[in-house]
């Protein structure tokens, strides 16, 4: 085992083996009057060891923090998807990640490897547990009961990303999904779900390759696929050889197609190599489109033959591609905004595919482990200012979460919510934070019984 991979199992990567529910919990401070709601957050957490296999695969847990009338309450549960209760018959792992079966558990086969772990999202009247290679899993808001996989009706099939974007004018939920044409393909499919909850759209698309895309942009009249060089490949899986791997010579194409179907269908843009887990946000200016985006020159996955990508340190940076729809040129540009490090950017979601304002992230100081960060940041462009709440030595926080003041508060007035890990205590907090004065520390923490792991994404869902 790597030493990256054996982080994923150490310190508050380890997973808990409790559900628990807890509460009224001590607050430091005052929670505001306000902030009346839940903030649920999803994450790797796996049931039965995992062996060698990667942080991404582990059983989906979520955690919801409920605050109201200056209280706050406390409840994790696993995502019981038809794996983790396959396993739990069993009482033993029987898949070995990315959806693959053990080789010594023939009886697991057909069944369904989804793990519902990588965010969890409010729209249409429903909670959707998402992880990018399996449709959405419902899961009951009040006491976080899995429901069951949701294809909407019938009307969407296969692979949904886990970072779908909802567009706050319409309400409407735009998704993706990739390897829709079976394991590794480079079809791919896009849709739509109205606020209704019920799908208006779904269809198909070829990339110019098979990749992992884990992430993609929408504006108010596009949206953008990114299909970066990380690629998929089944003959390399059944060959022993790492199923995704860094293949830069092929260069960076995001494709980019009009919301309401008229044009000419998608239109390619190209660059050369680099990677994206996630957008802050995208939106439009004249005949132009800006994306901003978390950018590494080289993601942590190995090259084709198994060998590590690159010996130097990793840096993912706050990135901005700028694509010129008038001009007949197929480069985008990429400049990039920010030297810091930093992931789970998020945005003031009111401004979701919109001219916008505030963006926050969890950021690290140069050496840090991966996966570890030990800010937070708040990036205010219209003042040009970036601003760090740095947590203690040993300290680390997971993606910041903005919750408005009020539904019609002006863009950025609101507070910041992030699950804090509490190294020298192995506890973890809620701090809450007014969102555009970050660096004067939270106004108020919720102290947890109990460890949070590192997880992936979450979202606020007002009371
Ligand atoms: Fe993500």
């Amino acid at each position: 085992m790597s030493n990256a991979q054996r982080a994923w199992t150490a310190g508050n990567f380890t997973p808990v083996a409790v559900e628990r529910d807890a509460g009224p919990l001590r607050v430091q401070g005052e929670l505001p009057a306000g902030l009346a709601g839940t903030l649920f957050r999803n994450g790797p957490n796996p049931r039965f060891d995992v062996g060698d296999s990667h942080w991404f695969v582990g059983d989906g847990m979520v955690h919801a923090f409920t605050l109201g009338d200056g209280t706050a309450r406390y409840r994790n549960r696993w995502v019981r998807t038809p794996k983790w209760r396959a396993e739990d018959a069993a009482g033993r792992s029987l898949f070995r990640g990315f959806g693959q079966v053990r080789p010594d558990v023939p009886a697991a086969a057909g069944v369904d490897g989804g793990v519902a772990n990588t965010n969890i999202v409010w729209h249409g009247g429903r909670l959707l547990a998402l992880e990018e290679g399996h449709l959405p899993m419902e899961m009951r808001p009040d006491t976080l009961d899995t429901g069951a996989y949701c294809d909407f009706a019938g009307a969407v099939a296969g692979p949904f990303t886990a970072h779908p974007k909802i567009d706050p004018d319409t309400g409407e939920l735009v998704f993706f999904g990739y390897h829709v044409g079976g394991r590794f393909s480079a079809t791919m499919s896009h849709g739509t779900i109205g606020a209704d909850g019920r799908a208006d759209r779904f269809e198909q698309f070829e990339a110019p390759f098979a990749s992992m895309v884990h992430d993609f942009a929408v504006t108010r009249r596009h949206v953008l696929f990114p299909i970066l060089p990380l690629t998929g490949s089944l003959e390399r899986a059944r060959s022993g050889h790492p199923p995704y791997a860094w293949e830069p010579g092929l260069g960076s194409h995001v494709g980019i197609l009009r919301r309401d179907g008229s044009g000419a269908g998608m239109r390619w843009f190209h660059s050369d190599a680099c990677y994206v887990f996630h957008v802050m946000n995208a939106w439009e200016e004249g005949d132009r489109i800006l994306a901003d985006v978390m950018q590494m020159e080289t993601p942590p996955f190995p090259l084709p033959d198994g060998r590590p990508a690159s010996t130097a340190a990793r840096r993912t940076r706050l990135c901005r591609w700028t694509f010129d729809l008038a001009g007949d040129g197929d480069r985008f540009e990429r400049r990039y905004l920010d030297d810091l490090d930093g992931e789970f950017p998020r945005i003031d979601d009111r401004r979701a595919g919109l001219p916008y304002r505030h963006g926050w992230y969890a950021a690290a100081r140069p050496g840090l482990v991966d996966g570890t960060f030990d800010s937070l940041a708040h990036m205010d462009f219209g003042r040009g200012r970036r601003t760090l709440h740095l947590l203690p030595e040993g300290d680390a926080t997971s993606e910041p979460v903005f919750v408005p003041r009020s539904a019609d508060a002006a863009e950025g007035d609101g507070w910041l919510l992030a699950i804090l890990w509490r190294a020298r205590e192995g506890r973890s907090d809620l701090a809450v934070f007014e969102a555009g004065a970050i660096d004067s520390g939270p106004v108020a923490t919720v102290e947890l019984p109990c460890r949070v792991p590192f997880g992936l994404h979450g979202n606020w869902v007002p009371a």
